[in-house]
């Protein structure tokens, strides 16, 4: 645990598959009730894009870590009048134990951890979501006791959940399989960093076939079709992805022992029917439960608490 502490987590890739594979059994010894940590922590939680999820699950893991939180409201603090965040970062490090930020550009991100010595962990940008590829590591694994061979197949946009679950199924040894519309696949060099993460070319799959990506699947996983940021496109995409949406067909192709993933928010009969969300193959609130086991994992790892 301690090549961990005071490390940021800004892409999944920051990870080895060791120390992966140390947040994931914290998380799972933390939800067990095997482990208890008792620190005087703060966290704080930078968001410029709306969350329940992240927000709550961060904030609730802080406090039973013994820790506190204060919810650094953009519109509240004066990143929001301008402030450089430069400045900023250096500021909030000399207050602050641990600062998730949720945003759009990476490189703000960067430039945060840039700026400041305390752990910066990425709580979602445009380019990836890695706290949420930890909860749903940890979901596929309570699932299947293994990660290692297994089969994810993504379907949807070429997103930041695309791009964190490409990346982090690929380290722990899964085959990934990404299937998108075209001009909507996922960022060119996120793939090439996933293949050359791969230990088999095999591991990394991007087609625009959602059922040759269904095929046997051990987990279907999709996301909604437009993000923050892109919703005045939500109209305009649904023909568009329609092909690609988590129905009982689709479910149907994949491994009978398929479990359903989504990171929720959901848009019912667009990305997934109602049917398959609320169907026995659904691991859709264990995996939402689990960013709190999963991210409490993480915080005390980076912390060093222990
Ligand atoms: N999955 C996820 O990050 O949800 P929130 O946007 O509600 O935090
Ligand atoms: N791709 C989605 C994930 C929401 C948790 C978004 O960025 O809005």
């Amino acid at each position: 645990m301690s090549s961990l502490k005071g490390r940021d987590l800004l892409s999944i890739a920051d990870l080895t598959p060791e120390e992966m594979r140390t947040v994931l059994d914290l998380a799972s010894d933390l939800k067990k009730g095997e482990k208890k940590f008792n620190s005087n922590k703060t966290l704080g939680l930078l968001f410029y894009k709306a969350s329940t999820r992240t927000r709550v699950s961060f904030s609730v893991a802080m406090y039973q870590l013994g820790g506190n939180v204060i919810d650094l409201n953009p519109s509240r603090t004066q990143v929001g009048r301008g402030e450089p965040l430069e400045d900023t970062a250096r500021v909030l490090d000399r207050y602050l134990d641990i600062l998730a930020i949720r945003t759009f550009a990476q490189e703000d991100i960067e430039t945060f951890a840039d700026y400041s010595d305390i752990p910066i962990i990425n709580a979602l940008t445009d380019l990836e979501h890695p706290c949420q590829i930890l909860a749903d590591l940890q979901t596929i694994e309570e699932s299947f006791g293994c990660l290692e061979g297994l089969t994810l197949t993504y379907l949807g946009d070429g997103n930041n959940v695309a791009h964190s679950l490409l990346l982090g199924g690929v380290l722990m040894g899964m085959n990934v399989r990404i299937a998108s519309p075209e001009g909507y696949l996922p960022d060119e060099n996120i793939v090439k960093q996933a293949q050359a993460l791969a230990k088999k070319p095999e591991q990394v799959i991007v087609t625009q076939s959602a059922k040759e990506a269904a095929e046997n699947a051990h987990v279907l996983y999709t996301d909604v079709w437009a993000s923050m940021g892109q919703e005045e496109e939500t109209a305009q995409r649904i023909p568009i992805f329609q092909p690609y949406q988590i129905n009982q067909e689709l479910v149907n192709l994949a491994d009978d022992s398929a479990i359903i993933l989504h990171c929720l928010p959901a848009y019912r009969e667009k990305e997934i029917t109602a049917e398959v969300m609320e169907g026995r193959q659904s691991r859709i609130w264990d995996e939402a439960e689990n960013r709190m086991h999963a991210q409490k994992a993480l915080m005390a790892c980076l912390l060093g608490l222990g």
